[in-house]
């Protein structure tokens, strides 16, 4: 597995998922705004990723802060803060970890700013390591549902790559191939960016688990044609009434396999659910640009001048949802109860 973040030096340095499968390159912060432009044109992308690279970047512009004196430099470091939580909308994990950094420092008020900037580097060194350890638990707990011989449809890229490491969804898959379960994956190919296609498939393929990538329009006939037996996605916001936010596109799958009896379980930590937001209608839903849509690569396919809609993720509500699988255990419906009892 490729690592997706790391600090290197006194730099952050992210592997480049614009440019996977094609060239493995590493693209270097050397300061905060490195981050969060890292983060806005999708250098990193997936909800626990952003939420390491935040952190990683909040312990960089810390150690920018020239000031020795606490309060000024809190002053500071709660405007890079906020500059960090614009980076993208709808990934929870932002937030989560932005807040935690935050915390830390506050509760840090009587020492040095000196300790305090490699306390904060530690933490985000902390978050990045209990990421992969969360995502091996949520692995364990969820390869139960996976049944042997079995394929699974997923959706974008929930793996390594959108983590610190071994995945959510892909992780709950790649529990379930190392325990000898013989399944197999279709993978959306996740139009406009492709996650699927190039990341997921990248993935699996390195891994050695059988993976077939279709266009999106083909989940619906597959799953009619029962070569589908359950579906596993990742999630960028769970509210507290179990409805998702994931990669546009989710919602339809999930309707789909409703319709077709086919489970569509959910696998996404604990820092992914937002107990302030009351169901899917509150959470924020990223618009990107256009050029996304009516490019293909750098060639322009649409007619000049054509208008688009490019919302890039989507709200599936929590009836369609059979079960979320954190690193805590598995939440099955009634979720707001279940979830209430995880928090
Ligand atoms: O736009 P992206 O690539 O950041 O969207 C990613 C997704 O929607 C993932 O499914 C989600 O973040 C979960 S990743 C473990």
């Amino acid at each position: 597995m490729i690592p997706t973040i790391e600090w290197h030096n006194n730099h952050v340095r992210m592997i480049d998922q614009r440019k996977i499968p094609g060239r493995i390159e590493w693209f270097t912060c050397r300061g905060y705004r490195d981050v969060i432009r890292g983060i806005q044109v999708m250098v990193i992308r997936g909800a626990p990723a952003i939420g390491v690279a935040a952190a990683m970047g909040l312990a960089l512009g810390a150690r920018s802060i020239r000031s020795k004196l606490y309060t000024p430099f809190m002053k500071k470091f709660e405007k890079i803060a906020h500059e960090m939580l614009l980076a993208r909308p709808t990934a929870v994990n932002l937030r989560w970890a932005v807040e935690r950094m935050t915390r830390l420092a506050e509760n840090m008020a009587e020492l040095p700013v000196i300790k305090i900037k490699s306390a904060l580097r530690q933490e985000s060194e902390k978050i990045l390591a209990e990421d992969i350890e969360i995502n091996r638990r949520m692995g364990k707990h969820g390869q139960g549902l996976v049944p042997k011989g079995s394929t699974i449809l997923t959706h974008c890229n929930a793996g390594s790559l959108a983590t610190g490491g071994y995945g959510t969804a892909l992780g709950v898959i790649r529990a379930a191939h190392e325990s000898g379960k013989k399944i197999q994956v279709i993978a959306d190919e996740t139009r406009p960016w492709l996650q699927g296609l190039r990341l997921t498939a990248f993935e699996l393929m390195e891994d050695g688990i059988p993976v077939s990538v279709i266009a999106d329009n083909a989940a619906g006939s597959l799953m009619r044609r029962k070569r589908i037996d359950l579906v596993i996605t990742g999630a960028d916001r769970i509210a507290a009434n179990g409805d998702v936010a994931n990669k546009i596109g989710t919602y339809q799958v999930a309707v789909l396999a409703k319709i077709n009896r086919i489970p569509f379980y959910v696998a996404a930590p604990i820092s992914t659910i937002d107990p302030t937001i009351k169901n899917g209608d509150m959470i924020p839903v990223e618009e990107r640009g256009p050029e996304e849509i009516y490019r293909f690569g750098k060639r322009e396919i649409g007619p000049s001048g054509v208008r688009v809609l490019n919302p890039a993720f989507d709200i599936t509500p929590a009836k369609y949802v059979s079960a979320i699988i954190t690193e805590k255990g598995v939440i099955r419906p009634p979720f707001k109860k279940g979830i209430k009892s995880y928090l």
